[in-house]
């Protein structure tokens, strides 16, 4: 079914550490904005002053940090987002791409460190002020490619090793079965260009550019 393009989308982008997901991020925006869209591209944890703040505790903190400190900085941070920057572009008619969004959350905090889906969900409809994705792009590779692709200095989360990277992709694919509607699974080992011409034939096909 196709939508209206009057009004603002939500396109977001997930998948584990090193996927390829601000690749394809940035060729989402530079086709919405070839199409004669206004769109902006954000990126997670960030985006906003107060969000990369957070961002820098989330990612470089020394200290052991708690998972569920964790989990509520990252909602923190998606609520600021969305608050200041994400809902005031979508009600202005203008589209936004985010490189990770609340299903991060759902994979990391949930499936990676095993905290409750179901509370995490919960917490994610408060600091998301209710707002879902229009449409969700899950870049799926296995553990041992991304770190092929991964630099060598890794952050926080990035070095909790394979295992936990394992669990991150289960919890997507979990996931992605269980909102198929939204969440399009797309094979990240094919090529950058493959996974791009992918990628923009169905943002084309949902919403009729
Ligand atoms: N389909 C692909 N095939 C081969 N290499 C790729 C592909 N997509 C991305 N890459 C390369 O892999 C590296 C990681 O890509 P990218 O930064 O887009 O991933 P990411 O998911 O944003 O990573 P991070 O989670 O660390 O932000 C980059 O060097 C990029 O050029
Ligand atoms: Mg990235």
């Amino acid at each position: 079914m196709t939508e209206s393009i009057s009004s603002g989308k939500f396109i977001t982008v997930e998948g584990i550490d090193g996927c390829g997901k601000t690749t394809q991020a940035e060729y989402i925006i530079d086709g919405l904005v070839e199409a004669g869209l206004s769109a902006k591209l954000v990126r997670e944890p960030g985006g906003d002053p107060i969000s990369e703040s957070i961002r820098k505790l989330l990612l470089h903190a020394e200290e052991s940090m708690s998972d569920r400190a964790e989990a509520l900085l990252m909602i923190a941070s998606r609520a600021q987002l969305t608050d200041k920057v994400i809902l005031p572009q979508i009600i202005d008619g203008k589209w936004v791409v985010a490189d990770r969004y609340a299903d991060s959350t759902v994979a990391y905090q949930g499936g990676g460190r095993g905290l409750s889906v179901k509370s995490l969900s919960d917490i994610n409809h408060f600091g998301t002020y209710t707002l879902k994705p229009d449409l969700t792009f899950f870049i799926d590779i296995p553990v041992e490619v991304a770190n092929m692709r991964m630099s060598v200095a890794r952050d926080r989360i990035e070095s909790e090793g394979d295992d936990f990277q394992q669990r991150v992709r289960d919890q997507y694919l979990m996931l992605s079965k269980s909102e198929p509607d939204r969440v399009i699974v797309i094979n990240g080992e094919q090529t950058i260009e493959e996974i791009k011409i992918e990628i923009w034939n169905h943002i084309n096909s949902k919403f009729n550019l």
